[in-house]
């Protein structure tokens, strides 16, 4: 009897301690800033005028707030590094955000259909091309001046702690050079020269990341787009053809683009005093999962768990469309976007890979400690 009571009172304080730890566990970093496109926008388009939305159901059927405009199911890769660096709740979108003190916990600046050419994703209408969430970053470098009180030094301090996590380059690619109806790009440039314009203004972008204070950046990669259900519909057109056959004319322009990236990377950590640049290579992580989908769970690689027409690719995922009932067996949501759980592989990849095909020199956690 005494010894249940003495067992149940350790349990007890091993609870309540639990508990403590949990409400006083602080982030592994002071901020989050999370730039790029769909693939972790979190509803910064929800008020603009373009078909690059998904604040509806059935997005955002698997998130506990339901369709935020997140383009997923669930989490997107951003949401879930986040969790991994301890931060409770999302970070917010920046369209949501208030000049108040919780901008320093960190900012989502992401915004479907955007990139890093200007004209890119016009097809689909408003977006923020990388140029303006940088500046828009500007905006809110400006209120933390306000809160640390002009102190330049702690500003500077400050922002060379958080982590700056840069996923651009998809829609350069889908919704500009491989869009030849709508864009000239694929006429005026070879695969090489494009890569090389769109890198040239990405080192200028992130060089003005840098300029405002960024230290810690995570660049990734541009996946394997020649992959997903939208381009395998486009390309296997066929009906009777198997229709699993990625376009490797996509696939070969995208590898020549991520091939920069690494050295834009190298270059970077050269030359700007201070900085810790790293490469996420979600060109392998993708080719990993689908190589190995079995063992990760995944049944269905080939098709969107929502959407219309062949391969569910054709037609993006509609308002209150019936999605498939097993998402987690689903590589993608729907013609475009992974599910959570491939959000989740591609998030933890990121973070803990000691592989340097998956993080280069180093993952999210060393960069952290950096
Ligand atoms: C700015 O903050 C630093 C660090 O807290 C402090 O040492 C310094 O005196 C401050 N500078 C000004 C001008 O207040
Ligand atoms: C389709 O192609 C894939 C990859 O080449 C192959 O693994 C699969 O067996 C093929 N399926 C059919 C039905 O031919
Ligand atoms: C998913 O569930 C549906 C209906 O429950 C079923 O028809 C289908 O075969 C399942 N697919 C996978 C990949 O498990």
């Amino acid at each position: 009897m005494g010894s249940n009571i003495s067992n149940l009172m350790i349990l007890f304080f091993a609870m309540s301690f639990l508990r403590v730890t949990s409400a006083w566990s602080v982030p592994q970093v002071p901020g989050f800033f999370i730039f790029g496109d769909s693939l972790v926008d979190n509803g910064n388009n929800n008020g603009l005028l373009t078909l690059a939305r998904a604040n509806y159901l059935p997005y955002g059927i698997d998130f506990p707030e339901g369709s935020s405009g997140r383009f997923s199911n669930g989490r997107t890769m951003a949401d879930i590094i986040a969790q991994l660096l301890g931060f409770r709740g999302y970070i917010p979108p920046y369209a949501d955000a208030r000049a108040s003190l919780s901008i320093l916990r960190g900012l989502n600046f992401a915004s479907g259909a955007g990139g890093i050419r200007e004209e890119t994703g016009d097809n689909l209408g408003q977006h923020y091309s990388l140029t303006e969430q940088v500046e828009n970053f500007g905006n809110a470098v400006r209120v933390m001046r306000r809160i640390f009180r002009g102190n330049s030094t702690k500003l500077a301090d400050y922002l060379s702690k958080c982590i700056f996590f840069s996923g651009m380059g998809s829609n350069d690619y889908l919704n500009n050079y491989f869009m030849p109806n709508l864009y000239s790009s694929s006429y005026d440039y070879s695969t090489k020269t494009f890569a090389a314009i769109l890198l040239e203004e990405y080192t200028r972008q992130l060089t003005n990341l840098y300029d405002l204070g960024a230290r810690k950046v995570a660049i990734i990669g541009v996946g394997q787009i020649g992959c997903i259900p939208y381009e395998l519909a486009r390309y296997n057109t066929d009906e009777s053809e198997n229709r699993t056959h990625c376009n490797e004319k996509i696939n070969k322009a995208i590898a020549i683009f991520n091939k920069g990236l690494v050295k834009m990377v190298d270059r970077f950590n050269a030359q700007l005093p201070g900085s810790k640049f790293i490469y996420v290579n979600t060109f392998e992580s993708s080719k990993d999962l689908v190589k190995n989908a079995a063992s990760y769970g995944f049944e269905v690689i080939d098709k969107g768990c929502c959407g219309v027409g062949r391969n569910n690719g054709q037609i993006t995922c509609l308002p209150l469309q019936q999605p498939c009932d097993n998402r987690t067996k689903y590589l993608f949501w729907d013609a475009f976007h992974p599910t959570e759980a491939a959000n989740i592989i591609y998030a933890k990849k990121a973070y803990y890979s000691t592989s340097h095909t998956d993080a280069y020199p180093m993952n999210i956690r060393q960069l952290v400690m950096a």
